[in-house]
């Protein structure tokens, strides 16, 4: 396999090309010299500085040719939402974050299951769902934490990808594939989309009621690009301030949100209202049964099951069966008939 790799020093590029060079045909290129990668079929792993705009201006005139690359490894330097999302807007399969990790590195060239990875043909259909999803969601964090206007209509096609590629191959592929290729609040964004998709595939939604019930779950948790992601991603409980400032996120969604045409006044809602419970325990508004809609019962399910099945480097996957009984467990807040409809689509769809 041809790896290409691209830096925007020298001391990067020698460094990637010899930890390659025994196992790969490698070429390297600086990323302020003439743009010439890469050829077709050829994997591409890019250690740049994001936070640089020239940096940014530069890979954005590779796209095209980046994105002739099945895999495009994105080696992020420093952990925040922008370098990470920023890699994903540009076009990375996959995202390493942190120290350079070889064997790891290693292990993502090599592995033939790997995100973007499939015949030279070209990247295969059930990856694009996943690409797509995971790029919109990157994109909306940027786009916020750069004080950007949020782009709608990436994420509502992602969520129509969603919605195609549940109904071809079911739930249970889909929460496999995204917890191999994805981490943290993205891997939750995707999650929740793919579980409440096929909840609303499985309660008999109207096209555009399903419609409306994606693209809530792929917007539903945007105002989090508001909390540092130090914070969202940490291992172990939050202490009360933490807890404080990611309860801010359903009221900060629905601001960023509520300018914009394109986003009905039902999607507006579930942002902003999916965090409560029909007791009126929850939050922003502490709303009870009778102010909460169906889509906002749906996608709240949907968020907590997610949440409590992701995959996270630091604890084991709570099987899906102990997931559901925890919904059980929440009498009073959640819609019993809701939550007993859900049973088939925790356990075996
Ligand atoms: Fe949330
Ligand atoms: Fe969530």
């Amino acid at each position: 396999m041809l790896v290409h790799v691209l830096a925007d020093t020298s001391e990067k590029l020698f460094g990637l090309c010899s930890l390659f060079g025994e196992q790969f045909t490698v070429a390297g290129e600086r990323l302020d010299v003439e743009a010439k990668l890469p050829h077709d079929g050829a994997a591409v792993v890019v250690r740049v500085d994001l936070r640089a705009l020239d940096n940014i201006a530069a890979l954005k005139k590779r796209a095209a040719r980046l994105a002739k690359a099945k895999k495009r490894i994105f080696l992020v330097e420093q952990i925040s939402h922008v370098c990470i999302s920023q890699a994903y807007a540009l076009g990375a399969t996959s995202v390493l974050p942190g120290k350079i990790d070889a064997a790891k590195l290693l292990a993502a060239l090599a592995d033939p299951v790997g995100h973007g990875t499939g015949p030279t043909s070209g990247i295969s259909q059930p990856d694009n769902a996943v690409d797509a999803a995971a790029t919109a969601i990157a994109s909306m964090f940027t786009s916020i934490t750069l004080g950007e206007r949020v782009d709608i209509a990436g994420p509502k096609e992602a969520g129509r990808k969603i919605t195609n590629r549940i109904s071809e191959h079911g739930l249970t592929e889909w929460l496999a594939t995204v917890r191999r290729h994805h981490e943290g609040t993205f891997q939750h964004c995707l999650l929740v989309t793919g579980v409440a998709v096929d909840f609303g595939v499985s309660l008999g939604f109207r096209k555009s009621d399903l419609e409306r019930l994606s693209t809530a779950a792929m917007f539903h948790d945007i105002g989090k690009a508001r909390v540092p992601l130090a914070i969202l991603d940490k291992p172990g409980r939050l202490d009360e301030d933490e807890r404080a400032l990611v309860a801010t996120h359903p009221a900060a969604g629905y601001d960023v949100l509520q300018g914009h045409l394109d986003i009905s006044p039902e999607v507006l809602d579930a942002v902003r209202h999916h965090h409560e419970y029909l007791d009126g325990s929850g939050y922003p508004d502490g709303l009870c049964a009778e102010n909460i809609t169906d889509i906002v019962r749906v996608l709240t399910i949907a968020d907590i099951f997610a949440a409590l099945i992701e995959h996270r480097p630091y604890k084991p996957t709570m099987p899906r069966a102990a997931a559901y009984e925890i919904l059980c467990g929440m009498r009073g807040k959640l819609d019993r008939v809701l939550v007993a409809s859900f049973k088939p689509v925790a356990l075996t769809r």
